[in-house]
C-alpha cells in the first residue's frame, strides 16, 4: 500500500507534517460546493518524485530545510524507473575522456539551440554527480578493475567530434534509472523529506504580483484537499509523452507541472522539439535501450542492409537519435521497411555473445520476449521510432529558477517557482537530446536546485498570508471538471488528441500537415469544453484524475503543434520538409508559448539562446554543419 513508508500523510489538524496544519472550508465552488482544505507549511515543496525531484528534495532536506515531496505515484514508480541505458559523465574509465568533449557533443547534439552556460554547468558537474550517486549506493556495473562500467551512446565522441566514439554512459546493466530512483528515494527518506504520496497537484498558488507560494493538491486516497505553502515550489513533474498515441513514456507522463505553469500565465519553451527514440518495440512502444546499439547492435532494412552506414558514415547506428529516427523513417517510406506491412525496421543483437546480453542487457532481453515475442539471442527485434522525450518545457536558468519574459527582460526569474528534470527546459538539450544526458540532467540540476534553495530560503521563515482567492484557480478547475456533464468522454477526446499528434507532429513535418494539425488540435481543445465525467466522487476517482491529466495534456499538445507550425526551419528533432535547412540567422532562438485556456488561444514569443559560457575555461562553440 502506498502509504506504508511510515511517514505522516497529512489528513487534518495537528499532524507533524508541515510546520502547521489547519483545516478550513473553501469558498463555494461554481456548483455551490465548499471543499474542506488542509493547509501545510514548508520551507520547500517539491512536486514529483522522479530522479530530479528526489535529488532536489534530498538536497534541501539534508541542509535542514523543512521539505515536502508531493507525488501522484509512489516514488519508486516514477517514470525514471524506466530509464535503461545509463547516465552520461566524462569519467574516462574506458579510455580518454574530458567534460569539454562532452560539452561539445551536447552543444552539437542540441543543434545549437542549447544554452551554453547551462551545458557547461551540466558537463562540468557530471562526473561529481555520478560519484555522488555511487556513494549514495547506486549499484553500477563494474569493469574488471572495479571502476564504473561505461558504454558508448549516440553522438558521444572524443576530441571535439574528431576522435573515436566515447564510452561515457555509466550503466547499471540496462536498469540504470531503476537503480538510481530506488537509491535516491532511500536518501530522501534518510534526510527526512516528508512524502505526500498519491496526492495529485491541481494548480499553483500564485499571488497578484506573479510570485508562487505553493501548490494545491488532492489526496487521491481520501478525497481531501490540501495546500502546500512554501518559500520555494519545485516542479519535477516530468514530460508529456502521453499527448502522443505511441510513446515509451508511462501513462503517468502527462506534464502536470507544465500545464500548471501555462494556467499561471507563464510560458513553456521550445515545445516543438519532441524526441523520437529510434528503437521502441513495434506495436507496444516499449523502449529498447540505445545501449543495445552501444553494445554492438545494428539496424537493418528489408534488404538486410545496415542502412545507417549510408546516412551517418562515421557514427553509423550510433548517430544521434534524431538522425537515426529520420533514417529509419526514410527507409520505411521508400519501401524498405520490414514485416508484412513494411512498416518497421529490425534491430539485431543476435550476433552478440549471450553472456554479454545476460550481463549487460537483461532487461531488454526480457522486454523483447514479453512485448515482441522474440528471443533476441536468435531473432531481430521489430522496432520503430517512438516518442520518448520532450526537449521543451518550463524555461529555467541553471539554478532551476523558472524564467518568464516580462518588460523586455527575457530572463526574468519568477519568484518562488523552480523546475527541474524533463519538466524543465534549462536548456541543455536544445533541439535534440543525446541519449544518457537525461539522467545526468536530473541529478546535476536536481542538486543545483537544492543548492539554490540553501542560498535563498530562510529556514522556518514565516510565510506570507495568502489572499482569500488564492485557491480559486485550483478549486474552480477541480469543481468544473468533477461536475462536467457534456457529451464527450475523456477517453474519446484523448484518443483524438493522441492521433492528431502522432499524425501531424511526427518525425518529419511540413507546412500543410502542421497547419492541419493546428486546426484539428484547436478543435479538440475547444471540444474539451463539452467533456463528460461520470464519477462525481472524490475518493480514488480515476475518471476525474484521467480528466485532469487529459486537460493538462491537451494544452501542451496545442502549444506543441502551434510552436512547430511557427518554426520555419529544420533543427534537431524538428525536421521540416518544406524548410529543410537550419536557419541560424532567423531561428537560433527559443520559442516561448503562452496559452489562454478560456479564449483557447496561444501567443508566441522568443527568448535569445545563451551564447555565453559559464567560465572562461571554455569558449562559445560556434555553429557549424551537424554531420555524424
Ligand atoms: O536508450 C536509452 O537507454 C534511453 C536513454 C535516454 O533516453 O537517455
Amino acid at each position: 500500500m502506498s502509504k506504508s513508508n511510515g511517514h505522516a500523510n497529512g489528513h487534518a489538524n495537528g499532524h507533524a507534517n508541515g510546520k502547521s496544519t489547519n483545516t478550513r472550508a473553501s469558498a463555494p465552488g461554481m456548483n455551490g460546493n465548499a471543499y474542506p482544505i488542509t493547509d501545510h507549511e514548508f520551507d520547500v515543496v517539491v512536486v514529483g518524485a522522479g530522479g530530479a525531484g528526489l535529488r532536489a528534495a534530498l538536497g534541501a532536506a539534508e541542509a535542514g530545510l523543512k521539505t515536502a515531496c508531493v507525488t501522484k505515484v509512489f516514488p519508486t514508480r516514477s517514470h525514471t524507473v524506466a530509464a535503461q541505458g545509463g547516465v552520461a559523465a566524462a569519467l574516462g574509465n574506458m579510455g580518454p575522456d574530458d567534460w569539454k568533449w562532452h560539452m561539445y557533443d551536447t552543444v552539437k547534439g542540441a543543434d545549437w539551440l542549447g544554452d551554453q552556460d547551462s551545458i557547461e554547468y551540466l558537463c562540468r558537474n557530471a562526473p561529481a554527480a555520478v560519484y555522488e550517486l555511487e556513494h549514495y549506493g547506486v549499484p553500477f556495473s563494474r569493469t574488471e578493475d572495479g571502476k564504473i562500467y561505461q558504454r558508448p551512446f549516440g553522438g558521444m565522441t572524443t576530441e571535439f567530434g574528431e576522435g573515436p566514439p566515447a564510452q561515457r554512459t555509466c550503466a547499471a546493466a540496462d536498469r540504470t534509472g531503476h537503480a538510481m530512483l530506488h537509491t535516491l528515494y532511500g536518501q530522501a527518506l534518510r534526510h527526512n523529506t516528508e512524502f505526500f504520496i498519491e496526492y495529485f497537484a491541481i494548480d499553483l498558488l500564485m499571488d497578484a504580483e506573479g510570485a508562487c507560494h505553493g501548490v494545491v493538491a488532492l489526496n487521491l486516497d481520501d478525497g481531501t484537499l490540501h495546500t502546500f505553502r512554501a518559500q520555494k515550489t519545485i516542479l519535477a513533474t516530468g514530460g508529456y509523452g502521453r499527448a502522443y498515441f505511441s510513446c515509451t513514456s508511462a501513462h503517468t507522463c502527462t506534464g502536470d507541472g507544465n500545464a500548471m505553469v501555462l494556467r499561471a500565465g507563464l510560458p513553456l519553451q521550445d515545445m516543438e522539439f519532441v524526441q523520437f527514440h529510434p528503437t521502441g518495440i513495434y506495436g507496444a512502444g516499449v523502449l529498447i535501450t540505445e545501449g543495445a546499439r552501444g553494445e554492438g547492435g545494428y539496424l537493418t532494412n528489408s534488404e538486410g542492409e545496415r542502412f545507417m552506414e549510408r546516412y551517418a558514415p562515421h557514427a553509423k547506428d550510433l548517430a544521434s537519435r534524431d538522425v537515426v529516427s529520420r533514417s529509419m523513417t526514410i527507409e520505411i517510406r521508400e519501401g524498405r521497411g520490414v514485416g508484412k506491412d513494411g512498416d518497421h525496421i529490425y534491430l539485431h543483437l543476435d550476433h552478440l555473445d549471450p553472456k554479454i546480453l545476460a550481463e549487460r542487457l537483461p532487461g531488454i532481453t526480457e522486454n523483447a520476449k514479453v512485448f515482441a515475442g522474440v528471443d533476441l539471442r536468435r531473432q531481430p527485434i521489430p522496432v520503430i521510432p517512438t516518442v520518448h522525450y520532450n526537449m521543451g518545457g518550463i524555461p529555467t536558468n541553471y539554478h532551476g529558477e523558472v524564467l518568464t519574459k516580462a518588460n523586455g527582460d527575457p530572463d526574468k526569474v519568477v519568484p518562488g517557482l523552480m523546475a527541474v528534470g524533463e519538466a524543465a527546459c534549462v536548456s541543455v538539450h536544445g533541439a535534440n537530446r543525446l541519449g544518457s544526458n537525461s539522467l545526468i540532467d536530473l541529478v546535476v540540476f536536481g542538486r543545483a536546485a537544492g543548492l539554490r534553495c540553501i542560498e535563498t530560503v530562510e529556514k522556518g521563515a514565516k510565510l506570507p498570508r495568502l489572499s482569500s482567492d488564492a485557491t480559486d484557480l485550483a478549486l474552480s478547475r477541480l469543481d468544473r471538471l468533477r461536475h462536467a456533464d457534456g457529451n464527450m468522454t475523456t477517453a474519446a477526446l484523448r484518443g483524438r488528441m493522441q492521433r492528431v499528434m502522432q499524425t501531424n507532429c511526427a518525425v518529419f513535418r511540413d507546412g500543410p500537415v502542421l497547419d492541419e494539425g493546428v486546426a484539428k488540435i484547436s478543435e479538440i481543445w475547444k471540444d474539451t469544453e463539452d467533456i463528460k465525467v461520470t464519477d462525481r466522487s472524490l475518493i480514488w476517482n480515476t475518471d476525474l484524475v484521467e480528466t485532469l491529466e487529459y486537460d493538462n495534456l491537451i494544452a501542451q499538445a496545442v502549444v506543441t503543434v502551434v510552436s512547430a507550425a511557427n518554426r520555419k526551419e529544420s533543427r534537431g528533432a524538428h525536421a521540416r520538409e518544406d524548410y529543410s535547412k537550419r536557419d541560424d540567422v532567423n531561428w537560433m532562438v527559443h520559442t516561448l508559448a503562452f496559452a489562454d485556456d478560456r479564449a483557447k488561444s496561444i501567443e508566441l514569443d522568443t527568448r535569445p539562446v545563451h551564447t555565453k559560457t559559464l567560465t572562461n575555461e571554455v569558449k562559445y562553440i560556434e555553429p557549424k554543419a551537424r554531420v555524424y
